[in-house]
């Protein structure tokens, strides 16, 4: 049986901090009038000095997980795109893991800087389209300010920080990712870059007297590689899914700048009022802005059922990636009911003390001599084998389900099945 990844949840967190284009232009010599004509962007907020890449992510998820109606412990696969990670090692993905809850799930990082989200949603598609994974949260989030220049205007004033999150489940009905085109040339990665920090250029008095630990852009060349690659990978998509352009009923680009978008929906034919744009409000937020700006277009009701999406991203790396998605859950989405949430609060508590528990058992175990260590708290599963059942699934079902349900209900989200083409009539079905 065919499985198609649908996106049945999505959530964002911003920071509350807003920096206005007047506030920057207090500190470095630009204007309001510059960075808006210029980019389109007006504000854009910055973390707070406790919230970093993996809180952000976290709240985004909870969210996401929510109007999805999963539990934690039934995702697969989580993956964080983002060029803020936590720490260059463990991944962001782990220590979202790890605060969720999410017992059974793998979990890596992605480094695909703006085309982050399309990389990770096209891999979260393959894992559910292969039947290596059932649910799959990705994740796009950055804290830009805390690897940006106060000393450099043409950067400074462009990005911002914030998460977007989805969930993706494998489902029958047709629809869902229905396609995705993936690119990159490395040969333009030092255009925009963050030159210290890694292998490369370990961190040294050096690298700090001369601020290599802060994004560096060549922002005309950025611009030029732009506006070649959006509307042409965004075509391809399209393409690649059987989509007409003129079919298309929202665009939802990457949030850069806005004459970049304009000149992809041109190439595209798209009518202003099918491009989302929210960059005057958040500025670039890097691998985050494409999953806030879903979140942002489906609470204003912008997204109905069996709307064919079509997502693009470009950037660090170079990069750049579009997917065509189809939208499959019955819309206007209805908000949980108290009691839902309150539940779901205990669970993250769980999740919490869980975590607790196994930083507090290794440090014991570490005390003990080694001969005992084996011995001490052993696992449920070490102290009562299960009898093993002979296995009556189909082979299908039987992939990563580890004897889970797919969602928190016990069976997947109901999605509508998609509309019958205009020119087919019953007849000729
Ligand atoms: N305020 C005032 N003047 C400025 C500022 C500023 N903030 N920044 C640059 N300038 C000046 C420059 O110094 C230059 O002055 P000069 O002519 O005396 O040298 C002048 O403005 C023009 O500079 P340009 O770089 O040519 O300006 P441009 O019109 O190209 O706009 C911009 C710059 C907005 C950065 C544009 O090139 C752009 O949007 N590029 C794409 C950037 C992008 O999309 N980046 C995201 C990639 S996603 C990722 O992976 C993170």
């Amino acid at each position: 049986m065919a499985l198609y990844a649908h996106i049945v949840g999505w959530g964002k967190y911003i920071p509350e901090n807003a920096v206005t284009n007047d506030d920057i232009a207090k500190i470095m010599d630009t204007s309001d009038e510059w960075i808006r004509s210029r980019t389109g962007i007006g504000q854009r907020y910055f973390a707070g000095p406790h919230e970093t890449t993996a809180s952000m992510s976290i709240a985004a998820a909870r969210l996401a997980l929510d109007r999805a109606r999963i539990a934690p412990s039934s995702i697969d696969l989580i993956i964080v795109a983002t060029l803020t990670p936590e720490h260059i090692f463990p991944a962001t993905a782990c220590l979202v893991q790890d605060a969720l809850g999410a017992t059974h799930a793998g979990a890596f990082d992605l480094s695909a800087a703006c085309s982050g989200f399309i990389y990770g949603l096209s891999m979260g598609s393959n894992a559910i389209q292969s039947g290596a994974a059932k649910v799959v949260l990705v994740i796009g989030a950055e804290t830009l300010s805390r690897v940006l220049d106060i000393e450099d205007r043409t950067t400074y004033p462009l990005f911002g920080d914030g998460a977007g999150a989805v969930v993706l489940q494998a489902h029958p009905t047709p629809g869902g990712v229905l396609s995705y085109v993936l690119g990159s040339d490395g040969s333009g990665g030092e255009h925009l870059n963050i030159p210290a920090g890694g292998s490369k250029l370990p961190t040294s008095q050096h690298t700090i007297d001369n601020r290599l630990h802060y994004v560096k852009m060549n922002g005309r060349e950025v611009y030029r590689f732009a506006t070649r690659v959006m509307g042409k990978v965004s075509k391809e998509a399209c393409e690649r899914a059987g989509v007409p352009l003129n079919e298309i009923d929202l665009f939802i680009p990457h949030q850069a700048n806005i004459r970049i978008i304009e000149s992809a929906s041109k190439f595209l034919g798209i009518s202003s009022d099918k491009v989302f744009t929210n960059l005057d409000r958040y500025g670039n937020t890097s691998a985050a802005s494409v999953p806030i700006a879903l979140c942002e277009a489906i609470e204003q009701g912008r997204v109905s059922t069996n709307d064919k999406i079509v997502m693009v991203g470009f950037g660090g790396g170079l990069t750049w990636g579009a997917a065509v998605v189809q939208w499959g859950l019955p819309m206007p989405y209805k908000r949980r009911q108290w009691w839902y949430r309150g539940l779901r609060w205990l669970v993250y508590r769980q999740a919490r003390l869980r975590s607790i528990w196994l930083r507090w058992r290794r440090q014991i175990e570490n005390k003990l001599p080694e001969d005992e260590q084996k011995d001490f708290l052993p696992s449920k599963k070490e102290a009562k084998p299960k009898p093993e059942k002979p296995v009556k699934e189909p082979v299908e079902q039987r992939h990563s389900d580890n004897g889970r349900s797919a969602n928190g209900a016990g069976k997947p989200v109901e999605i509508a099945p998609p509309e019958p083409k205009p020119e087919q009539t019953v007849e000729e079905k």
